[in-house]
């Protein structure tokens, strides 16, 4: 089994989010639960960008020892310097450093030539590597990059000191088999690629961060990025929880593995969603409300006769208790038997019956029947007898 690293950026890109406002406090709290959660590298922010983001990665850097903490860093003297002003206390820090290699970018956002890119990218790669010993370089906006210059890129950083090189695919414009063809091509071309690890950085505009970051782990990169409920800029980074419930429940397939905590995940979901203020859509994989609940009567039947019918990962594997059965329209005996069972409703076969008819008519008016329905429902039935 191959180890992938798994690179948490929820309180760098995460905190991009549209709307998201961390304080010093909240990212502390988030780093540690991370920590918990097994993440092998904890991106804690952005130095440069605020006096917030600056005392949010030293603290971090301060109090957590167990993982690499790393800070973000254009190819620019100030900012790594600033991240390294940042960093310093930290037991295993990391400065991740990045320019733009696409033409779109060089020619509107950054005004530079391919030269000045190989400038910057050696400049930037060596003085970080003056300061740490692990450097990582991320070429912002690769996927829509020339590869041969993407590996020239690519090998100048190794030769100036990198240790890990990102490729990210920063506006979600990747599809998976084509991308697994691009990271293949890359690690092909770039000399020196074995003395260093290579990531992944997916964004979600086209709803396919994850299964690009599955397929570059297919094409052999070691590290992926990503953030816990997808959090990042716009739609988002590849979700960290569906990440390592992939790699788990589907290893014969990547021959890969996590350090994920995986009875961690559910608490660290709910840490996150509470203090960044994003709820998680009711039907998100693995974390939300809806990921274990069965409301078919022909599947929550079979979920009681076997879980693994309608399960393929158990609730306790992300730390939650126990699956949900909500009864709606669609539920039949079976499940009503059980959720009274659970109530401690404790009616004979007759009193049953009516009551199923009973519950049938409530449950067409309303979409979900409740534990408090339920009780009325017998206790109406006490009346009438
Ligand atoms: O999306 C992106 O390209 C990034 C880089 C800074 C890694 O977030
Ligand atoms: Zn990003």
């Amino acid at each position: 089994m191959r180890q992938i690293e798994f690179f948490d950026t929820t309180l760098r890109d995460g905190e991009q989010s549209p709307g998201v406002a961390l304080n010093v406090e909240e990212k502390l709290q988030i780093a540690r639960q991370l920590e918990k959660l097994g993440v092998d590298i904890i991106e804690a922010g952005f130095p440069i960008t605020s006096p917030g983001d600056f005392q949010a990665v030293s603290l971090i850097a301060e109090k957590v020892r167990d993982t690499k903490i790393a800070g973000l860093a254009r190819a620019e003297v100030q900012d790594i310097e600033r991240a390294w002003e940042a960093l310093k206390k930290a037991e295993s820090p990391r400065i991740h450093t990045f320019i733009a290699t696409s033409p779109i970018h060089m020619q509107y956002k950054l005004r530079k030539t391919k030269e000045q890119v190989l400038e910057h990218t050696k400049m930037a790669v060596e003085l970080a590597k003056s300061k740490v010993s692990d450097v990582e370089f991320s070429a912002e906006d690769a996927s829509r990059s020339e590869v041969d210059f993407l590996a020239q890129v690519f090998s100048l950083a190794i030769k100036s000191g990198a240790t890990v090189l990102n490729i990210p695919d920063t506006v979600g414009y990747a599809v998976p088999d084509e991308f697994a063809e691009f990271v293949k091509a890359i690690m092909t071309k770039t000399e020196g690629i074995e003395k260093v690890k290579v990531s992944v950085h997916c964004h979600n505009d086209l709803g396919l961060a994850v299964a690009n970051s599955l397929a570059a782990v297919k094409a052999g990169i070691q590290q992926i990025e990503c953030a816990v409920n997808g959090l990042g800029e716009r739609a988002g980074n590849a979700a960290l929880e569906e990440l390592a419930m992939a790699l788990y429940t589907r290893k014969d397939q990547y021959m890969a593995q996590s350090r994920i905590v995986t009875r961690e995940i559910t608490k660290t979901s709910r840490l996150v969603s509470r203090l960044s203020g994003m709820s998680v859509q009711h039907n998100k994989s693995i974390v939300g409300k809806n990921a274990f609940a069965h409301e078919a009567g022909i599947h929550q039947d079979g979920v009681l006769k076997e879980r693994s019918t309608y399960e393929i990962i158990s609730p306790e594997m992300i730390g939650l208790d126990m699956n949900t059965i909500v009864l709606g329209k669609h539920s039949g005996r079976h499940a009503l038997r059980k959720s009274l069972d659970d109530l401690g409703i404790d009616i004979g076969e007759e009193r049953f019956q009516k009551l199923f008819e009973d519950f049938k008519v409530l449950a067409e008016k309303k979409k979900v029947v409740t534990s408090s329905d339920l009780f009325s429902l017998a206790d109406v039935h006490e009346l009438e007898e």
